[in-house]
């Protein structure tokens, strides 16, 4: 029986389009799945969307659709593009669908029967975007993620009861291949030596989810229901027998791919939800780092992504593909710009594997008739061929140990070496000068020369298959060796190409890019930031409304009903006035406050803002801004704090005050 191979990427969230941040990681694992059925393992590779929760409702609301709706369209997108970026999931999961509503109910009715949900009152502060309880944050405080403010929340909920788990989830941890990299690890290894807490399980404020089983008045907290999908694709909780039988086998998962913000997620809380319910682990979560773009994280929110369409209309899904993959130092965070995309293009694959290939096998169909040669006899044999045979064997071995260890770009630098090294060798050797001559020492050393190329030419495009599987596959062909699908990469080994093979029609597999392509596809995306841009105002409007939130839910939790909305009378409970900065300075050894002295007309009030990342105090004095002058005081960092300046938080942080256009009075009141 051969052996099984079982690959997941996180499941989207569909509030953002795809782009090439998300590509990532999805190229990632479909690289490794691509090696590993090369390889001959029964493979299963799975992705999907991440369709429920409060952030995606909300998202919808303000795109004026149904969750449904919405959820339909973003997750259409990812499964188009994904066609074209040429992965090859074996299947993609959406938390819509009955098949996981139904398994997530299984798996949560489990965790209940063996005891690890109780029902209690939820006090505490949430961050929408992240999905996140924030632990030991009050009112007013930012997420430590994202740095978006957190929400109040104040409800009825399940726990799970997590703080069962640390000696068991410690002792996880001491298989180290369990978390990757290291560094990730250790934080994983501290968070949970400081002590768990239970975990807030669902949710009873709003409506989009996985209702509870046996309490539908609550729906499944999103990530218990995100995490659920890795099983539930598979067949967890199914009754078909089918269905069962692949879960057996399939689970647990060999490599769960993840960026690395959402590690606790995979690396403590999934686990412990898994061994409650009596299920066993994955073998190994492997975190990768960000892509930045102009040196930050690149998101949706910040307005600066890249699409993925952009590159595949200039450079096709191999240019993408290898790119990232070569680029970016796995584990780490590396940068995208067009200027390194086009020049890695043009250097390593127009020049290098492609400019080969086509040298090579034109050379072939000219001096052999389209015939791979026979190295024939040991006069026409060089040391230089016994050095890029035993380079070949090198790289075998290399690249595999290296690809298997994740370390994508240095597999491929390798492979590169090897592209290089052959370059080399036929500048050298002059094929083109061996093939003016008749003589049968010439036409032999001719024949050698040209089989040692190609049989190199033949172990780099094998071994780059799962990487840029098209312009590889083509390459294969025009070798003359068929379906590259079919080749059994275990059984690669220097001096396997025959002679008397056969050429396919010979084409180039990489025209060269010329400078303009970097222009055009910053063009294609300069016309597509409006788009980003009103996408951001529409963040910035929601984000506004999630401070508005917040600032209810901490003074009027009671009457808050469960939809949502306020009346008017809820509103009027809310004193803001317009108040003017007479002091503004910082808080001592805080990186975030500011105490300001605020003018309201009436008194002046001592506030403290967590603004200090945004403004220099001396540019607050003498501006208006909005105060809400009857929130309760409250200490911070020993110092009162009487009322909030009101600003709309953006993601990954920096604060906007709310200010006005026309002059208005210190004092006014806003209604
Ligand atoms: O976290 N660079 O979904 P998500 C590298 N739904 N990778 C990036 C990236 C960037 N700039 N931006 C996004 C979620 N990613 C949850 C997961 S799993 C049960 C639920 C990658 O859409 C990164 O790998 O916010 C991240 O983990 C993944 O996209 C999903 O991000
Ligand atoms: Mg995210």
């Amino acid at each position: 029986m051969s052996r099984k191979f079982y690959i997941t990427t996180p499941i989207y969230y569909v509030n953002a389009r795809p782009h090439i941040g998300h590509a990532y990681t999805t190229i990632a694992c479909d690289t490794i799945a691509r090696r590993q059925r090369m390889l001959g393992a029964e493979t299963f590779f799975l992705t999907g969307t991440d369709e429920h929760g409060q952030k995606i409702e909300r998202a919808a609301q303000a795109a004026g659709k149904t969750p449904q709706q919405y959820a339909d369209e973003i997750s259409g997108e990812f499964r188009q593009l994904w066609k074209r970026m040429a992965i090859s999931n074996d299947d993609f999961i959406r938390t819509t669908e009955e098949r996981h509503k139904k398994r997530v109910q299984e798996l949560y009715k489990r965790i209940r029967d063996n005891g690890y949900i109780y029902k209690g009152i939820f006090t505490g502060q949430y961050c929408v975007s992240d999905e996140l309880y924030v632990d030991g944050a009050k009112p007013g405080d930012a997420c430590p993620t994202c740095g978006r403010v957190t929400e109040t929340v104040q409800e009825e909920n399940y726990f799970f009861k997590l703080s069962m788990f640390q000696e068991k989830l410690l002792a996880l941890y001491c298989k180290p291949e369990f978390i990757r990299p290291e560094t990730r690890r250790n934080e994983v290894l501290s968070f949970v030596r400081s002590g768990l807490r239970d975990l807030s399980i669902s949710r009873s404020t709003f409506t989009w989810g996985i209702p509870v089983p046996d309490d539908p008045q609550h729906v499944i907290y999103v990530w218990l229901d995100a995490l659920a999908n890795y099983i539930t694709a598979i067949g967890y909780g199914s009754s078909h027998p089918g269905a069962q039988a692949a879960f057996k086998k399939f689970w647990p998962a060999d490599v769960q791919m993840i960026g690395k913000e959402i590690v606790r997620f995979h690396c403590v809380y999934w686990p412990a939800f898994l061994m409650a319910a009596g299920l066993p682990v994955s073998k190994a979560i492997v975190a990768h780092g960000w892509l930045l773009f102009e040196e930050n994280k690149m998101s949706k929110s910040r307005g600066n992504i890249v699409r993925t369409e952009t590159i595949l209309d200039v450079l096709g899904a191999d240019a993408l593909r290898y790119f990232l993959l070569r680029e970016v130092v796995f584990g780490q965070d590396g940068s995208f710009s067009f200027d390194a995309l086009v020049q890695r293009y043009n250097s390593d694959l127009a020049n290098g594997l492609g400019n080969l290939a086509s040298r090579t096998l034109t050379m072939i169909n000219r001096y052999f008739k389209g015939e791979v040669p026979y190295p024939s006899h040991a006069a026409s044999k060089a040391p230089a061929d016994d050095a890029i045979a035993d380079a070949a064997r090198t790289t075998i071995r290399e690249f595999g140990n290296l690809f298997d260890q994740f370390q994508f770009s240095r597999a491929l630098e390798s492979a590169w070496a090897l592209v290089a090294a052959v370059d080399k060798y036929i500048v050298e050797n002059e094929p083109w000068s061996l093939g003016e001559k008749q003589d049968e020492d010439s036409r032999s050393r001719l024949a050698t020369v040209l089989y040692t190329a190609a049989e190199a030419l033949r172990i780099a495009t094998a071994l780059a298959h799962p990487v840029i599987p098209d312009a590889t596959a083509k390459i294969w062909a025009q070798i003359g060796l068929g379906d590259i699908k079919q080749f059994a990469l275990h059984e690669l080994a220097w001096g396997q190409l025959r002679w008397g093979t056969k050429l396919g029609e010979v084409q180039p597999v990489f025209p060269r890019a010329d400078k303009s392509a970097v222009e055009r596809m910053q063009r294609m995306e300069d016309t597509q930031r409006p788009a980003a841009l009103a996408d951001q105002a529409e963040r910035k409007a929601a984000a506004a409304t999630t401070n508005w939130a917040q600032t209810v839910a901490t003074s009027a939790t009671a009457t808050t009903s469960s939809n949502d909305k306020i009346s008017i009378d809820d509103f009027a409970k809310i004193e803001l006035r317009v108040g003017l900065v007479k002091v503004a300075e910082r808080v001592p050894k805080s990186d975030k406050l500011l105490r300001l002295e605020v003018d309201i007309g009436s008194e002046i009030r001592q506030v403290l803002a967590g603004i200090a990342e945004a403004y220099a105090p001396e540019t607050l004095v003498g501006r208006k801004v909005v105060i809400v002058a009857n929130l309760a005081p409250r200490k911070l960092r020993g110092m009162e704090s009487n009322g909030m300046i009101v600003a709309a938080s953006l993601e990954g942080g920096k604060p906007v005050l709310a200010s006005f256009l026309e002059d208005v009075p210190i004092g006014a009141r806003l209604k």
